[in-house]
């Protein structure tokens, strides 16, 4: 088999609207249907999401554009891209450090991506479990969990990260498919998911969000969704809004610089990345409109943090008419967007091993696989055995986090703003103008309005989000 990389023709993808697709399944995951919700419940709802729209295309939009033509133009992995972006900019390799840095971010979120995705997978089985049941009752589009209080349904959660065992079983299932697909490559693997996964993932959304329309309360989470109330936008909540735009947009961690490895010199670039963005922003209020009508209906906190969607609603398919069925197609959903996000976070990574250590494909996504599963497993651990670890306990707002949740807040908050902010003034300052023009294709307006968001208004934006976010002390 050839390099992992920059070889359009033989590892490349096979048309425009397959890297496409891959693309928005890379930014289409976990973010939009569980962290986002969690994050826009917990910073109050409509000022969160207009700072998070405003960070998406004030920051992320130019940002996407920028990591897709550094793969595009390095033809490498993260690392190798930038360095060769430098090199043919005539500035020191150096910058490839931000690379590096990517590739660590994608493999650090991939370990705790998959503990979570195996919720979901937890939860198939759940629904599963009740369909069958329902169907012996001679009732099979009965409500899920049959004879089970409020207190029953949201306590099998806490039942689930009591059970080590079988976070763990999920963890090393959802990991095991990722490792597998990213082994057959580029075409055959990850095209091919993405092809049928997501397709069949706008399918269900549109139907879950119907569904939801018309039995919950629609209006209120509308309100809530739109309603700003700028006195709850804390420097904390403007640092989480900015982290979840760059880790949505999966910005930051190498997916984006190397699926834009595999792109043909024909694509345009520009209008590709304001499809991405627009994708995946959609996707993620749709996911908001999805969710909040049945928190609400229910009458349940919008604000109950990660378990929001694991814990609220199977409460709402406990009381809706055919809620097994409801329940069971949602972490179908979930599962698939989660499939394609973590295929994008291993390909960084295991794309890096291959150019660097001279690996095959299937030696490569074994390796960075199973190392991330070992991480992983210290996240699944962390609900039960190691519950008292706090990792990061001398770090004022990390310092109550749990494993799981220092690790998705360290590379959040820290890694991946940081690697926007290096990709920013790399393009901004440094690379060589005629190469930035010619791979963006961009008019020479849309272009000036490129260059001072990347050499001013992102850089800036994002030192005094992350400064003001990580210590709030100072303003
Ligand atoms: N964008 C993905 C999501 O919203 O779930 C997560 C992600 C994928 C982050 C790939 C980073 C990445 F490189």
């Amino acid at each position: 088999m050839a390099g992992s990389t920059g070889q359009a023709g033989e590892q490349g993808w096979s048309s425009r609207s397959a890297f496409v697709l891959a693309a928005i399944g890379a930014a289409v995951g976990l973010g939009n249907i569980w962290r986002f919700p969690t994050l826009a419940g917990e910073n109050g709802g409509g000022a969160f999401v207009i700072v998070y729209i405003a960070c998406v295309f004030l920051i992320g939009l130019p940002l996407v554009l920028s990591e897709v033509m550094i793969g595009r133009s390095g033809r490498s992995d993260a690392a190798g891209s930038i360095a060769a972006v430098a090199e043919k900019s005539g500035v020191s390799r150096k910058w490839s450090l931000f690379g590096g840095m990517e590739i660590l971010a994608a493999f650090l979120i991939l370990s705790f991506y998959s503990v979570v995705a195996g919720w979901t997978i937890h939860y198939v089985f759940v629904m599963l479990g009740d369909i069958v049941s329902s169907f012996q009752a001679g009732a099979p589009f009965g409500t899920a969990f049959q004879g089970e209080t409020q207190d029953m349904i949201t306590g099998r959660m806490g039942e689930l990260f009591g059970n080590p065992l079988e976070l763990i079983l999920m963890h090393t299932a959802f990991m095991a498919i990722t490792v597998f697909i990213v082994a057959n490559g580029v075409h055959d693997g990850i095209e091919k998911a993405a092809g049928t996964l997501m397709p069949a993932f706008f399918v269900l959304l549109v139907l879950i969000t119907i569904y939801g329309a018309f039995t919950g309360a629609f209006a209120e989470a509308v309100s809530f969704l739109f309603t700003p109330d700028f006195s709850l936008l804390t420097p904390t909540a403007m640092n989480e809004a900015l982290g979840q735009a760059l880790f949505s947009l999966s910005l930051g961690s190498a997916a984006l610089i190397t699926y834009g490895s595999y792109v043909g010199n024909d694509v345009k670039l520009a209008p590709t990345a304001t499809m991405i963005a627009f994708a995946d922003t959609g996707v993620a209020i749709l996911a908001g409109l999805m969710i909040f009508p049945i928190v609400f209906a229910v009458g349940l906190d919008p604000a109950a943090g990660p378990v929001l969607v694991f814990q609220s609603l199977p409460v709402a398919f406990a009381q809706m008419p055919g809620g097994s069925w409801v329940g069971m197609l949602f972490f179908v959903l979930i599962f698939f967007a989660a499939l394609t996000s973590s295929i994008s976070l291993l390909e960084g990574p295991v794309a890096w091993v291959i150019d660097r250590f001279k690996l095959k494909r299937l030696h490569a996504a074994l390796l960075v696989g199973g190392l991330a599963w070992c991480v992983g497993l210290l996240c699944a651990l962390g609900y039960n055995v190691l519950s008292d670890v706090r990792p990061l306990w001398f770090w004022g707002i990390f310092a109550d986090s749990d494993i799981l949740d220092s690790i998705d807040g360290i590379t959040g908050k820290v890694m991946l703003p940081l690697a926007a902010l290096g990709v920013s003034l790399f393009i901004g300052w440094r690379a060589d103008r005629r190469l930035v023009e010619a791979e963006t294709g961009l008019s020479a307006g849309t272009l000036m309005l490129y260059r001072l968001i990347m050499a001013w208004i992102a850089p800036l934006a994002v030192l005094l989000i992350v400064v003001f976010g990580l210590f709030p002390g100072l303003l």
